[in-house]
């Protein structure tokens, strides 16, 4: 599994996203024993840093022929961004890390998952709350907690779960580190001396005083849906 994704601690050496890849990967873990068995459709696939969580009967990647990762190696499908290219009632399991936000019609973008799934299918949503607009253009939306609630039971899910993962400690952290990011890539040496000396230490501090301070969950880095099928 690529390293960016995985959440042991000492990949906060090599990782200045750290703290959101370890929080997402943490809730993702939980989810999946839930989707055991079956087919399993994951939209939006990207490199699949997920799959290895997952034990399910088929693993199908679909990815959108037009977005950030155009020629996606990885995916199985692609299709055009409105009709998925499976019939009614296909897989058991849908999932969707980190897609939500690419979608420009969310509500089409839903009721296609929802068409794919079997009756009492169940769908692993993640979405950005607190993210920098990213594979720019196609990034086109944030949602809070209660939006994406209030668009899955429109679209006809009923929400059995759903968490945000880090807090307003670890989120200001995240920010900060990814902002630094974008000024000491620039140059490879000082980015690689950074990762040690500076996004290790910093994203490690920022653990220890969530870990400290009081808990409050108004700022957040993720939106985190367990839903199913109605
Ligand atoms: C931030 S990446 C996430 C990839 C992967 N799911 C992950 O968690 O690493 C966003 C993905 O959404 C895909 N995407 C963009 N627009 C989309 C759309 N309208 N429908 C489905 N996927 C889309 C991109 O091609 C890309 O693979």
């Amino acid at each position: 599994m690529n390293p960016a994704f995985l959440p042991n601690v000492r990949y906060v050496f090599r990782n200045p996203f750290y703290i959101t890849r370890r929080a997402l990967y943490k809730a993702i873990s939980i989810f999946s024993k839930q989707f055991s068995g079956g087919q399993l459709l994951d939209i939006g696939c990207g490199t699949k840093p997920y799959q290895p969580l997952f034990t399910v009967q088929n693993y199908v990647g679909m990815d959108y022929e037009k977005g950030g990762t155009n020629n996606n190696p990885d995916a199985d499908f692609f299709y055009d961004g409105k009709i998925f290219p499976f019939k009614n009632k296909s897989f058991e399991f849908a999932l969707a890390t980190e897609v939500l936000e690419h979608v420009f019609e969310p509500d089409s973008f839903l009721s296609e998952i929802h068409r794919v799934l079997k009756e009492d299918g169940l769908l692993l949503l993640t979405v950005p709350f607190s993210w920098d607009e990213h594979e720019q253009p196609y990034d086109y939306g944030r949602y809070t907690s209660f939006g994406l609630k209030y668009l899955l039971e429109k679209n006809g899910f009923q929400v059995l779960e759903q968490i945000k993962t880090g807090d307003f400690v670890l989120t200001v952290f995240q920010l900060f580190a990814t902002y630094c990011y974008y000024n000491l890539s620039k140059n490879w040496f000082i980015y690689k001396l950074s990762l040690i000396f500076f996004f290790g230490p910093f994203q490690l501090l920022g653990i220890l005083l969530s870990f400290l301070l009081p808990k409050n969950m108004n700022l957040y880095l993720d939106n985190v849906v367990l839903a199913q099928k109605k």
